[in-house]
C-alpha cells in the first residue's frame, strides 16, 4: 500500500491508501487556487521534462495534463502516436527507450493495454510513471478528481474548509455506479476512491456489462437500479464504450436507456441534493439525457475543470517528492 505519491508512480487507486489521496486532493486545493490567479503559473517542476503519450483517444485527460504539467513549469513533450514511429511497428518498449534517451522524468501514459503503465514502470524504472488510463485496468486521476469534485461540493454545502475536512464528508456517503461496468477502468478507479475515503458504493448494469467476478471489487451489486437512486447521494453514470463492442452486448441502445439511463424521468424522482457524476465524453440520449447532462446537480464541467488541478497535486507529488506548501506559493 502506498501512504504518500512523494516520489512515486500513479497506477492504480486499489494500491493507493486513504492518507496518499487525502495528500493528492490537499494538495489539488493548493493548486485550485493557483489556478484562479491571474498568473497561473508556479515554477515548482521548472527544467522537469514530462512526456504525454496517449496511444488511444482523449480530450480532457490529455488536455488537463499537459495544462497541469505546464503550470507547474515543466516542458511537456507530446507524442502524436498517430504520425509516429508506432505505426512503423516500433514495440511500446522500444517507444519508452527512446523517449527516455532524450532526457524525461515522467511519462504521462494512456494505452489500450491493461497492465501497459506497470510494464513501463519496470522498463524505466527511473522514470514516474502516471497511468493516464490502461485498457479496462485504471484510470487513477479520474478517481482521485471525481472525489475531490464531490468532496469539493459537499464542503460547500455544509459550509466546511474541504481540506480541514479530510475523509469526513465521506463516512457512510452512497454512491452508485450504473453502467458498462465490464470495460469500465473509470469504475474500477472510482470504487477504490470513494470506499477507501469511507462511502459506501454500489453498482448497477445490465447483466451482460458486468465484469466476470465483482468479488475483488470494494462494492456490493444492485439489481434494482430505480431503488438505488433513492439510496444514492452521488449517481455515478459511466459512458456505454461503443468502441470496445459495447453495442453487441446490450439488445439495442433504446433498451439500455430504458433500464439503466440517467433519464429526464429519473432525474426528476432523485433526491434533490443528489449529485451525477460522469466522466466524458458523454453519449448524451444514450446512457445520460441531455436535460440530465446539463442539470446543475450533474458535476461533469466541473470535473473537467477540476483535472487540472487534481493533476498538478499528482505530478507535484510524483516528481518533487516535496510536500512544502510555500514551493507552491512561490
Ligand atoms: N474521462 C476521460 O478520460 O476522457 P478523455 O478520454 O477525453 O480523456
Amino acid at each position: 500500500m502506498i501512504d504518500s505519491l512523494a516520489g512515486e508512480n500513479l497506477i492504480s487507486l486499489e494500491t493507493l491508501s486513504q492518507t496518499a489521496m487525502l495528500e493528492v486532493l490537499d494538495h489539488a486545493e493548493l493548486f485550485a487556487e493557483v489556478n484562479s490567479r491571474t498568473v497561473r503559473k508556479v515554477p515548482t517542476l521548472k527544467s522537469r521534462v514530462v512526456a504525454s503519450l496517449f496511444f488511444e483517444e482523449s480530450t480532457r485527460t490529455r488536455l488537463s495534463f499537459e495544462t497541469a504539467a505546464k503550470r507547474l513549469s515543466a516542458d511537456v513533450l507530446s507524442l502524436a502516436v498517430a504520425s509516429s514511429s508506432v505505426k512503423k511497428g516500433e514495440s511500446l518498449r522500444d517507444t519508452i527507450a527512446t523517449i527516455d534517451a532524450l532526457g524525461i522524468d515522467a511519462v504521462i501514459l494512456r494505452h489500450h493495454s491493461s497492465g501497459a503503465a506497470s510494464q513501463v514502470a519496470r522498463f524505466v524504472p527511473h522514470v514516474r510513471v502516471i497511468n493516464a488510463g490502461d485498457g479496462q485496468h485504471q484510470h487513477p486521476t479520474q478517481g482521485l478528481l471525481d472525489v475531490f469534485t464531490v468532496r469539493q461540493v459537499l464542503a460547500e454545502r455544509s459550509g466546511t474548509n474541504a481540506r480541514e475536512s479530510g475523509s469526513e464528508l465521506f463516512r457512510g456517503l452512497h454512491v452508485l455506479i450504473v453502467g458498462d461496468l465490464r470495460h469500465s477502468r473509470v469504475a474500477r478507479s472510482d470504487a477504490w476512491a470513494y470506499s477507501r475515503l469511507g462511502a459506501e458504493v454500489r453498482v448497477c448494469g445490465p447483466g451482460t456489462l458486468l465484469p466476470d467476478d465483482l468479488s475483488a471489487w470494494p462494492v456490493t451489486l444492485e439489481t434494482n437500479f430505480d431503488d438505488a437512486l433513492q439510496w444514492a447521494d452521488v449517481v455515478g453514470v459511466l459512458r456505454l464504450q461503443k468502441e470496445r463492442g459495447t453495442g453487441s452486448l446490450v439488445p439495442s441502445l433504446d433498451e439500455f436507456t430504458a433500464s439503466f439511463g440517467m433519464t429526464k424521468q429519473r432525474v426528476q424522482r432523485l433526491r434533490s441534493s443528489t449529485l451525477i457524476t460522469h466522466p466524458g465524453p458523454m453519449n448524451r440520449g444514450v446512457e445520460i439525457d441531455s436535460w440530465a447532462a446539463d442539470h446543475a446537480n450533474c458535476l461533469v464541467e466541473r470535473q473537467v475543470a477540476n483535472g487540472v488541478a487534481v493533476r498538478m497535486a499528482v505530478l507535484y507529488l510524483a516528481l518533487s517528492g516535496a510536500r512544502v506548501e510555500g514551493e507552491i506559493n512561490e
